[in-house]
């Protein structure tokens, strides 16, 4: 088996590349989780997006239910690992469902691939192993920036792509004045003193939903974290992510 795992971006439909189109018509297969409710959004998405971008008729499309993860197990990793072989299993079963094997498959991925996202780490768990193929998308992190404006990291200088549990648990990291903050749901830039930081902050980057703020962190904090909550009630979810640079 083939197996493609197609950047798609972050909920726009513009952000699919001609690469990522092309790849797409060209499976016999795709791949397309069913999660539980308030993420249905990001199903359809994905359904949209197949409804847009596919002109093969050969291609189909097969829905799987997402397995849940099992929160009783006290160890994180533990946790993380059953889970990603239950996804494993069920991309099996889902491929196997099929009647007669298909030979090309293809998940399309939230974002890209490479940037917290384990959809290459399920893949490793088939057995046989397919040969492997990805297709870069636009991140969270490039539609954020892009929505703000503004260049990442400052001239020649490096910068931190961090959690927000990181964020909260260890505070700022060392070496770097730039951080950009994904995964976070609990506004751990609360945790940092008011004084000295600049926040750009967007939920739902790229989409038709997006939202932003930006401005020192003390001005802008209060009114970011109102902005989440009403988005969140609003819509059922969210997801955000911010970059924080010290002010010199
Ligand atoms: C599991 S990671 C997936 C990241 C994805 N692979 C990427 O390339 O952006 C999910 C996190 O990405 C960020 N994210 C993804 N899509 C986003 C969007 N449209 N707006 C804001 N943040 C987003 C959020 O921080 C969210 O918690």
């Amino acid at each position: 088996m083939h197996l493609t795992l197609i950047g798609i971006g972050t909920g726009n439909p513009a952000h699919m590349t001609l690469q990522a189109i092309r790849a797409m018509n060209a499976q016999d297969l795709i791949l397309i989780p069913r999660k539980g409710a308030g993420k249905a959004d990001l199903a359809e998405l994905r359904q949209a997006i197949c409804d847009e971008m596919l002109t093969n008729a050969a291609t189909r499309i097969v829905e799987f239910e997402l397995p849940v993860r099992d929160e009783a197990t006290a160890d994180y990793r533990q946790r993380v690992d059953d889970w990603h072989d239950a996804i494993a299993l069920a991309w099996q079963e889902a491929i196997g469902g099929q009647g007669h094997k298909a030979q090309k498959v293809a998940l399309l991925v939230w974002g890209d691939p490479s940037l917290y996202d384990s959809t290459l780490r399920i893949a490793a768990r088939l057995d046989p192993a397919p040969t492997l193929e990805v297709i870069p998308g636009i991140t969270s992190l490039q539609a954020l920036t892009a929505a703000h404006a503004i260049p990442i990291n400052e001239i020649g200088a490096p910068f931190t792509v961090t959690t927000g549990r990181r964020l909260r648990d260890e505070g700022w990291p060392k070496g770097v004045d730039t951080i950009a903050v994904m995964l976070d749901g609990t506004c751990a830039f609360q945790t940092l003193p008011p004084e000295g930081f600049h926040i750009w902050w967007g939920g739902y980057v790229g989409m038709k939903e997006q939202i932003i703020c930006e401005g020192p962190l003390g001005q802008v904090r209060d009114k970011i974290i109102a902005m989440r909550a009403n988005a969140r009630e609003n819509h059922g979810w969210i997801m955000d992510i911010y970059v924080l640079r010290k002010e010199k």
